[in-house]
């Protein structure tokens, strides 16, 4: 089977989007991009720089200043520089993560990004994963995937995640901060988190990693394209 073009993965915090990208990018040669490490390394730095997060245009300004790169590892991880300073891990943090939608919600913020992640996609193919990709960065890529999970199974993931990465975290907090994210992160006027009208919606919560990269690839390969639950005919 000969496979051509982008794949676009959206969807909810927690849902398993960028394991997934990540994989299937491994498996079929494409670029990565993590679209949300972009809106990531943008709110670290303006924490960095103490600049006030209601302020939309010192924001938007920022943007415009500031260069964002993301690396493909030969490890198939992804190494994120803002400025050419390495931040991969200062990105993850509790902070940056509690900030971030509001970051996001800025629409000059967005268009800046967005366009730096639709140059990304010009010069190679890649999966792309994030909240409006399939309806906004990348409305004509072939293969859109909207990743869904209970918000219990999304806090679990999150929660072990952060345990096995040695930082004290209680479920419940996680719990909360998630359905704080996804509710802004669906409710902002400008690319709102929602499935395109052509991309699979797969619920992935009694699904196993492995097991949703293997139904991306039988999807992408069955080249299906409609909005239908995952398994059943379209
Ligand atoms: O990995 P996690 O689910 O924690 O989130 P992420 O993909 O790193 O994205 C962090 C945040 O960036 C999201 O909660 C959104 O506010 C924003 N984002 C966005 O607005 N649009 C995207 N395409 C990707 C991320
Ligand atoms: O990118 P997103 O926020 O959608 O989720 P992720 O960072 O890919 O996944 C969050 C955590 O859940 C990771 O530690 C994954 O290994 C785990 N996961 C899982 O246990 N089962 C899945 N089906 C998908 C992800």
């Amino acid at each position: 089977n000969k496979l051509h073009g982008n794949i676009a993965i959206d969807g909810p915090a927690g849902a398993g989007k960028s394991t997934a990208a990540r994989l299937l990018a491994q498996k079929l040669g494409y670029l990565y991009i993590d679209s949300g490490a972009m809106y990531r390394a943008l709110t670290w730095k303006a924490l960095h720089q103490g600049i006030d997060l209601a302020d939309e245009r010192q924001l938007v300004a920022l943007a415009e200043a500031t260069t964002i790169r993301l690396e493909n590892t030969a490890a198939g991880t992804v190494k994120v520089y803002c400025d050419n300073e390495e931040i991969t891990a200062a990105i993850r943090q509790e902070t940056v993560s509690h900030h971030v939608s509001t970051v996001a919600r800025v629409p000059g913020v967005r268009r800046r990004l967005v366009e730096l992640q639709r140059q990304m996609a010009a010069s190679n193919r890649v999966v792309m994963d994030g909240r409006d990709i399939g309806t906004n960065v990348l409305p004509e890529a072939p293969y859109k995937f909207f990743l869904t999970a209970s918000l219990e199974e999304r806090a679990r993931r999150r929660y072990q995640e952060l345990i096995a990465s040695g930082r004290p975290v209680d479920l419940e907090t996680i719990k909360e901060e998630i359905r704080r994210r996804d509710a802004q992160d669906s409710q902002r006027e400008v690319d709102p988190l929602q499935p395109a009208p052509d991309a699979v919606i797969i619920d992935t919560t009694n699904m196993k990693v492995e097991e949703v990269v293997a139904k991306l690839l039988e999807l992408i390969q069955a080249h299906h394209g409609v909005n239908t639950p995952a398994g059943e005919p379209s």
